[in-house]
């Protein structure tokens, strides 16, 4: 078991995380339950933030927030001197209400309705991630009906797309993200947005992929857009001044993973584009990295309780929680890996390989198709690691099932950041029309 963070084993063999006993807080928040481990999160943010901080070229660490946010994570987020990828309504109105500084907020998103981008304006977002012509017209008319000057990036598709250990460079883009840069869209939408009074275009962004494991796809993409900002720079005398190179970069979830480190990842980004600035001799434009999973994946544990254990013909054994794709819908959506353990048992022999089935009513709920594990009993804590990012924020009340609760460790204490759904919570929205009551 790779146990990273501050996650250990006590003296009762029980698996503790920020200091705290996974049994007890099971007793007294009940399971399904996201742990998230505080001090891990934050030496993430500040070993990023450190290391950017030494390199020869000014930036900004942000965090993408798609990958999990809530109220006390803005807060968090904030405290470590982060800006803030937000990609909806939702997301900017979580931020504001947490009080999140808004200069230091990215818009992202592909399809920016009128009233988000209002929103946006009205609260004084810092940058406008823009992904095509629809959304630059329209943001520079409401800005300046507004009498706004919005300071704006234009996503771009460089080609490259990046899966694990290897990339693949691509002519032409057929992702739904962005301009595309080799066919003529992304000069047309940056002359374009030059010629709008109420934009005010600062620089380009793109984001190659996620779960990256690839150093030399980031380091493409980062020279892909300093050579496009040469061209862009020839052919009509602007240069940007900033370049966000986006997300991406890939996590330990099995033992099969092997990340980059922070330090590395800052420093092969910066080290490319300020080489290849060097040699195409252009200033150096301000840098921008906007990771989610690396920030708080790992830092991630759902915590669930064994129910039904089942040998089927085969000779297969199913081991059903009470949780599943509703509150991490990964496996099922593609093919995600996991490992875990019994967090009452955890210093125990594994010796009993399971299927680990979610109580969805679908027969893809599965959250790991083959772990071997101590042997399980009902009434058993499941650990599942690795589960901090696109879990929660893509969880849903399939079957009806209420969202687990969430809990921040640090130093022995627990304090709930998330509370747990309940039935009333279900019912909130709905409507009995007039006519059936
Ligand atoms: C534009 C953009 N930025 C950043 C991210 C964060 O990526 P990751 O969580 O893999 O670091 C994503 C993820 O989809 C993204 O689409």
């Amino acid at each position: 078991m790779h146990l990273s963070g501050t996650k250990k084993l006590n003296e009762k063999g029980h698996l503790t995380i920020g200091g705290c006993d996974t049994v007890e807080l099971a007793k007294r928040f009940g399971t399904p339950l996201y742990i998230f481990d505080e001090a891990g999160i934050r030496s993430n943010c500040r070993r990023l933030c450190e290391t950017l901080k030494k390199q020869p070229v000014q930036g900004q660490i942000i965090y993408a927030g798609k990958a999990f946010l809530t109220l006390a994570m803005c807060k968090l987020i904030q405290e470590e001197g982060l800006g803030l990828d937000v990609v909806s309504g939702g997301e900017l109105y979580t931020a504001l209400a947490a009080g999140f500084p808004m200069e230091k907020i990215y818009f992202h998103g592909n399809n920016k309705t009128p009233d988000e981008l209002i929103m946006a304006l009205e609260a004084g977002v810092g940058r406008y991630v823009v992904d095509n012509c629809y959304e630059l017209d329209l943001l520079s008319k409401l800005s300046g009906r507004m009498n706004i000057q919005a300071k704006v990036l234009l996503r771009l598709t460089p080609g490259v797309s990046a899966h694990t250990h290897h990339y693949i460079q691509t002519g032409h883009e057929e992702s739904k993200f962005g301009f595309n840069l080799s066919n003529g869209q992304a000069l047309e939408a940056t002359k374009k947005a030059l010629g709008f009074t109420s934009i005010d275009l600062l620089g380009y962004h793109c984001h190659i992929g996620s779960q990256i494991f690839c150093e030399d796809s980031f380091a493409l993409a980062a020279r892909i857009m300093v050579d496009y900002i040469k061209q862009v720079s020839l052919e009509t005398g602007w240069t940007a001044e900033e370049l966000n190179l986006g997300g991406g970069l890939g996590i330990r979830y099995t033992e099969e993973d092997t990340p980059i480190s922070f330090e590395r990842y800052v420093a092969l980004i910066s080290e490319a584009v300020v080489s290849h600035c060097r040699e195409v001799q252009l200033p150096l434009p301000r840098i921008v990295m906007e990771p989610g999973r690396s920030i708080i994946g790992e830092m991630g544990t759902t915590l669930y309780t064994v129910g039904s254990i089942k040998q089927v013909s085969g000779g297969k054994t199913y081991l059903a929680v009470n949780g599943g794709m509703c509150d991490n819908p990964r496996t099922a959506l593609y093919q995600a890996q996991y490992e875990a353990a019994l967090a009452n048992k955890a210093a125990a022999e594994s010796e009993n390989t399971y299927t680990v089935v979610g109580k969805c009513c679908e027969s893809g709920d599965i959250l790991i198709h083959e772990i071997v594990l101590p042997k399980a009993k009902k009434g058993d804590l499941l650990a599942v690691f690795c589960t901090g990012a696109y879990n929660y924020s893509m969880a849903s009340n399939y079957n009806r099932i209420p969202r687990p609760a969430a809990v921040l460790v640090n130093n022995g204490e627990a304090a709930l950041i998330i509370r747990r759904e309940c039935f009333e919570d279900i019912l909130s929205n709905d409507i009995i029309p007039e006519h059936m009551k």
